[in-house]
């Protein structure tokens, strides 16, 4: 059984995932930011759950070699590590002050990777690990108002794939989950529904009819949201999977994005890639050819 750290897990899919995990068998740390918000993932273990929680805030990095420290020291190793913590902020992007967009970069990029390069040196030690990141189909199709968001996850994607082709060599996976809308907590520190607007949204704002709009059309979509348990059970399959395949699609929405976004499958992009970078022999654990 597996060694879990999980980013996130006061709500939503880290929650889900931590509960999941445990169910499956595995160790599970299961950090947040804040462990006063811990009740809600507390009320649903149950005793034969192997749960830790753990703080962890992914913007503060001195806190990562601490807590990795203290997972290898009681439970020996760490096998997986599922970058999930995030944030969003709807808006135009002219109407977005520069530290929201920078908070919403720290947050879904700088964050993760630096918690990654963390665990890499554990894992190649272990010569094996899994990485999974919690990407969107926002990391995948750009669309208005999702301007910093989108930013952030394109960039987890682009670091992902290519990391990935530094780190195979020690038997460390790395996945990219892209999902459609479910009804999980981010969105909730933006409701003000008094307003057609998110909450301190510029009320002048010359985006105001968009903004508006793609509000609205949120609140539309949410009874329809999917449960965040899918995208839990989906983790816990990638974590025993062969490493073959990098993007997994969570719903049916995210597939046909994906299959629409995407011309070819993981298996043909790789070795195109490969084919272009030449670092097969890296991959393969091999000298460079002379
Ligand atoms: N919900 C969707 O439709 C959807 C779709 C695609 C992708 N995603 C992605 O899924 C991931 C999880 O989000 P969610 O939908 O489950 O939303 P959520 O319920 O709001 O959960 C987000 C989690 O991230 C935590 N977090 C935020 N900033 C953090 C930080 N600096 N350090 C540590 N933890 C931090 C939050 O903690 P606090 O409780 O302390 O704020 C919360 O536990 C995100 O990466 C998001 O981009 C969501």
């Amino acid at each position: 059984m597996s060694v879990v750290l999980i980013t996130g897990c006061s709500s939503g899919f880290g929650l889900q995932a931590a509960l999941a995990f445990a169910r499956a068998g595995d160790t599970v740390y299961a950090s947040m930011r804040n462990v006063d918000k811990a009740e809600r993932l507390r009320a649903a273990t149950t005793p034969d759950l192997d749960i830790r929680i753990v703080e962890l805030d992914v913007r503060k990095p001195a806190m990562f070699a601490p807590l990795i420290a203290s997972i290898v020291s009681r439970s020996r190793r760490l096998d997986v590590l599922v970058n999930n913590a995030g944030m969003i902020r709807l808006g135009a992007f002219e109407d977005l002050e520069e530290a929201e967009f920078r908070d919403v970069i720290e947050t879904n990029f700088f964050g993760p990777f630096a918690l990654t390069r963390a665990v890499l040196p554990q894992m190649r030690v272990q010569q094996s690990g899994y990485i999974i990141m919690i990407s969107s189909l926002s990391g995948i199709a750009g669309l208005p108002s999702d301007v910093a968001y989108t930013a952030s996850k394109f960039a987890v994607e682009g670091a992902t794939e290519a990391l990935r082709h530094e780190v195979d060599r020690w038997n460390i996976k790395l996945a990219l989950v892209q999902a459609g809308l479910y009804a999980t907590g981010i969105f909730a520190p933006s409701k003000a529904p008094e307003t057609g607007l998110p909450r301190g949204y510029p009320v002048d704002s010359p985006y105001r009819a968009l903004i508006e709009y793609k509000w609205r059309e949120l609140q539309d979509r949410m009874p329809q949201a999917f449960d965040p348990a899918i995208v839990a059970e989906l983790l816990v399959k990638i974590a025993r999977s062969d490493g073959t395949r990098l993007r997994w699609p969570a719903d049916e929405v995210a597939r046909r994005v994906l299959a629409t976004m995407f011309a070819q499958d993981d298996a043909a992009r790789d070795e195109f890639l490969r084919g272009v970078s030449g670092t097969d022999w890296w991959s393969h654990g091999a000298a460079p050819p002379t």
